[in-house]
């Protein structure tokens, strides 16, 4: 038996509109809710119960899982009135738990798609005994994330969470956001108030002298808060770049789900994936991207790293680059939209309104 908490409860605000009536981590991404692939590979890694830490959206996730029976997990759901931060929702979560203090639990962060070995983690924090083992990954630019320096021997010696002058950016290592915390350390975190795990609990733990692992992996790590990293890890599961048991087909240059209707004279490619009932016309090229259930792509659309939101449609001869359009939107034929720009749930766009992107402020909400 092994228990697990998964850390859901975040607005995704950097994916909105998509975030409008769907938590970040329910989207499709490359066909299943984004959560599903880390379920799976929970279960995979043989964690058998998992507490769902929600907020915001939260009985949509109940709605998705239920019991977890299908996925071979038994789930269960914490949920905070208001948001209690990312350490205060572990101690929240934590209440479900059922293993003793000395048991691991492992801590996911909701949108990370990642290939790290979880069993070889939780190996590591046993055969240390550290009170807290952290996946770390190295990234070209560590400032949006927790940067985490350790020693020789993998001895975490400081975290620096969204590190604000570049003096502070004294590693490539980052924080992956998943962790292996000993059940009696959570039990330390304070109850009922917000508390933030990397800016609170991890320097505290370290100030007091505990011992704290870092295992840096190198494996492919993403983490999909932002609409392009959202497209590119849809696309790389699509195209067998990073491995999934929840896949719903096999890996190819693009994964049609059934009930999707796609013109034999419409190309497509890049790990695109096209959702129950949408439509792709012919002469449309779509690439890279994500087509939402119901969505509709006329003829000669061309879409390349773009999500295309469920039930939005896209008109002839209009073309969408690095752009999200959200669920329910109407693009007239002819348009032009680049990086950026991000077209509310259920907009109207008249023929030839927009050419090319000015600020991307200008239609979005
Ligand atoms: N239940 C609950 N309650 N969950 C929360 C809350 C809360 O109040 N706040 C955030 N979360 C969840 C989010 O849903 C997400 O799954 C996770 O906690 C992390 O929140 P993000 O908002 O995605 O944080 P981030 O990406 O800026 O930074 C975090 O992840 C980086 C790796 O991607 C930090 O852990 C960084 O240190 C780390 O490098
Ligand atoms: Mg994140």
């Amino acid at each position: 038996m092994s228990e697990a908490i998964l850390l859901v409860g975040g607005k995704g605000t950097r994916l909105r509109p998509l975030t409008t009536h769907t938590p970040k981590p329910l989207l499709r991404v490359a066909g299943v809710p984004f959560l599903t692939h880390q379920l799976a590979r929970a279960a995979e890694a043989g964690v058998t119960r998992l507490v769902l830490a929600t907020s915001y959206l939260a009985e949509l996730f109940r709605a998705e899982y239920g019991d977890g029976s299908p996925l071979g997990l038994e789930l269960v759901y914490a949920e905070e009135a208001v948001p209690l931060g990312t350490g205060g929702a572990i101690r929240n979560a934590a209440e479900l738990l059922t293993c003793g203090p000395d048991e691991p639990v492992f801590v996911f962060n909701g949108d990370i798609l990642s290939g790290v070995d979880l069993a070889g983690l939780r190996d590591a924090h046993a055969a240390s005994g550290a009170a807290v083992t952290l996946h770390l990954t190295r990234v070209e630019d560590p400032r949006a994330f927790g940067l985490v320096p350790t020693d020789g021997q993998g001895r975490v010696l400081a975290f620096l969470e969204k590190p604000q002058t570049e003096a502070e950016i004294i590693t490539d290592q980052i924080n992956a956001g998943c962790y292996v915390f000993t059940r009696s350390v959570i039990d330390t975190i304070p109850a009922g108030r917000e508390v933030s795990v990397e800016r609170e609990t991890f320097p505290a733990l370290l100030a007091s002298g505990a011992l704290v692992n870092g295992v840096v992996e190198d494996s492919y790590w993403l983490d999909l808060g932002t609409p392009q990293a959202f497209v590119r890890g849809s696309a790389d599961l699509v195209r067998g770049v990073v491995s999934s048991p929840a896949l719903p087909g096999p890996t190819g240059e693009a994964l049609v789900l059934p009930g999707a209707v796609v013109d034999p004279g419409a190309r497509l490619a890049g790990g695109t994936v096209v959702c129950e009932g949408a439509v792709i016309e012919a002469g449309a090229v779509v690439h890279a991207s994500v087509v939402l259930p119901g969505a509709r792509i006329a003829a000669r659309g061309s879409v390349r790293d773009s999500v295309v939101g469920a039930h939005a449609a896209i008109g002839e001869d209009s073309s969408l680059r690095s752009a999200v359009v959200g669920d329910g939107a109407v693009i007239g034929p002819d348009n032009e939209l680049t990086a950026g720009l991000r077209i509310d749930c259920g907009v109207r766009l008249p023929a030839r309104a927009v050419r090319v992107s000015a600020a991307p402020a200008a239609l979005a909400s």
